[in-house]
């Protein structure tokens, strides 16, 4: 044992060595650090522990095979992933596209088709699928709730509604949504997820293919705010759980929605729904939030007993000035994370699932403190602004994984900004998870409103001893043909004066802050690329017009790249 970790520690010391001499350009010592850092949990670490999170500073950050990991994702398109043949011809174009992980589903239908009988065959072809395309898989959960309604379920639980109770409109007509409230869909539903998590322990504990697990999938009650099924209307009509209104009130800075509405009706310490939460819709609402967390809650608790992966559920985000029912109601929406909190504290993460245009101010609502960032679903694959968000997202906002969703339907497509996008991504990876969390790393893309309005002027930010301003407009090109939706990037300190620039229609100009000369030059800036082992490939040494000569740092529309920038300063 002894002369093994004396053979680990001269190989890691021979692997230091090498890797300084292929470091020239690479003046960052925080970068390095980092770089050897990772180097060193690959060389001394033996067994893989299971995929978790870890906190770094403000944030969580995935952990798979003891190494951190940044998510470049894509989800499916809802029944790809049923069929491996159909799926045969995509995994090496995903993989081109620089994809590290593929959201695919598992449905309950197609895992128990008969009761207590399991079929892993599909599961299993995945599994294989992936690892022979060096992927890695967030696994769906299309159990009891699939956008609400109940159609992944196996038949045997759609054909037995006396067993399994349907959700009863106001007017007694039933739907094709399984109720909340029956013990026996939970525990049927929360054995088939059990049975899942079971069988990834057993055939990939040792790889870790499968990274975190989704519960469900966007849940939350249509066409009204709840249910209306005798146990449905007595829950209603009892006080809220002692365990709800704890929470609420322990998480009053948070000041959601709920917290909002809760303080305008009195802020009430105890009482029925309505007269918590006050007559209508709202307290309809939480109720059904409350118990759909519960439900997951149960899942979780008998999946992590089975294989503690990482677990989450996504939310389809309301519109605003809809009403509960309208938009899918009850789910891990924003204005109710903190009941979902309470009602599933098992839960490692709450996902939003972002479609709308303002995915600057959605995406923030799901990065607290207790909720690291995860974006499922990051709208269609073939929108324009998604790469940019990616940016966004992973510099802003310290994500732990983005993928957009029908990735497979773009996988061909020329030219591809999302592959390109997810090729300078994958580079950063590094330096983006040493930064994560650590107030080293910041996004900028412009915002966008929900009803597409771009505001596409300046953002100003200090990042380290800098304070920079990025625009949007680029200088150089006439900007009736610059779509500045899409353009984006972050910036990454790698060093006191060194900082990592990278994106994509952007101008970069930089102030320095606090004690000393009060002006900022560029001392140098190369243009390059990360290769595999993330040694600095330096490409241009980028001067004269490149810099507007010494002005500003640009990343010209149309072209994801990296550039590794020092300044310095001067009066
Ligand atoms: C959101 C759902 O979560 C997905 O499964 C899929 O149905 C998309 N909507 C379609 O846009």
């Amino acid at each position: 044992m002894v002369s093994i970790q004396r053979a680990r520690r001269v190989f890691f010391r021979a692997r230091l060595v090498a890797l300084s001499e292929h470091l020239p350009h690479l003046r960052g010592a925080w970068f390095t650090a980092a770089v050897v850092a990772l180097l060193a949990a690959s060389i001394f670490s033996t067994a893989s522990a299971t995929p978790r999170l870890e906190r770094q500073g403000s944030t969580m950050r995935l952990i798979v095979n003891d190494q951190p990991m940044l998510v470049l994702g894509g989800e499916l398109g809802n029944s790809s992933a049923s069929s491996a043949a159909y799926m045969a011809p995509y995994w090496p174009k995903l993989k081109q596209m620089n994809v590290n992980t593929v959201l695919a589903p598992v449905s309950w239908e197609l895992i128990e088709p008969v009761e207590g009988r399991f079929v892993w065959t599909s599961l299993d072809q995945l599994l294989r699928d992936a690892r022979a395309h060096d992927m890695k898989l967030v696994l769906l959960w299309f159990g009891a709730w699939k956008n609400s309604m109940s159609t992944y379920v196996p038949s045997w639980v759609k054909r037995d509604q006396a067993r399994f109770p349907r959700v009863q409109l106001p007017n007694g007509q039933s739907t094709d949504i399984l109720s909340a409230f029956s013990i026996a869909t939970r525990d049927a539903d929360a054995r088939a997820f059990a049975a899942l998590l079971n069988r990834i322990k057993e055939v990939d504990s040792k790889q870790s293919t499968v990274v975190m697990v989704q519960v469900e999938n966007e849940i939350g009650m249509l066409p009204v705010a709840r249910e209306y099924g005798a146990e449905a209307n007595r829950l209603f009509a009892e006080r809220v759980p002692a365990e709800l209104m704890s929470h609420l009130d322990a998480s009053r800075a948070n000041r959601t929605g709920l917290h909002e509405l809760w303080a305008e009706q009195g802020g009430k310490r105890e009482g029925t729904w309505v007269e918590v939460f006050g007559e209508g819709d709202a307290a309809a609402e939480a109720f059904t939030a409350w118990h759909y967390s519960r439900f997951v809650e149960a899942l979780v608790v008998a999946g992590k007993a089975a294989y503690p992966l990482p677990m989450f559920v996504n939310a389809a985000l309301n519109r605003m000035n809809k009403a509960p029912g309208e938009y899918p109601s009850g789910g891990p929406l924003p204005h109710l994370l903190d009941v979902w909190k309470a009602g599933a504290p098992s839960l490692d993460l709450l996902a939003p699932d972002i479609y709308f245009p303002n995915f600057v101010d959605l995406a923030a609502r799901f990065r607290r403190a207790d909720n690291a960032l995860f974006i499922p679903e990051a709208n269609n694959a073939d929108k324009p602004e998604v790469p940019a968000n990616a940016f966004y997202a992973f510099g802003k906002l310290d994500a732990i994984g983005f993928s957009p969703f029908s990735i497979e339907s773009i996988a061909d497509r020329k030219p591809n900004p999302l592959a390109d996008a997810y090729a300078v991504l994958r580079q950063l990876s590094p330096a983006i998870l040493s930064a994560q969390g650590l107030a080293r790393m910041s996004g900028f893309k412009p915002r966008i409103l929900e009803d597409q309005t771009v505001l596409d002027m300046p953002v100003t930010e200090d990042i380290g001893g800098y304070r920079f301003t990025v625009s949007f407009i680029d200088p150089w090109m006439p900007e009736a043909q610059q779509s500045t939706a899409t353009h984006g990037g972050l910036i990454i300190q790698t060093g006191p004066e060194d900082y990592l620039i990278a994106g994509q229609g952007i101008v970069v100009t930089a102030r320095p802050i606090g004690p000393g000369p009060p002006l900022a030059g560029i001392d140098q800036a190369w243009e390059g690329t990360f290769d595999s082992q993330g040694r600095w490939l330096p490409g241009r040494l980028l001067n004269g017009d490149q810099t507007h000569q010494g002005r500003h740092v640009r990343l010209a529309p149309g072209n994801f790249q990296i550039q590794q920038v020092r300044f310095y300063r001067y009066r």
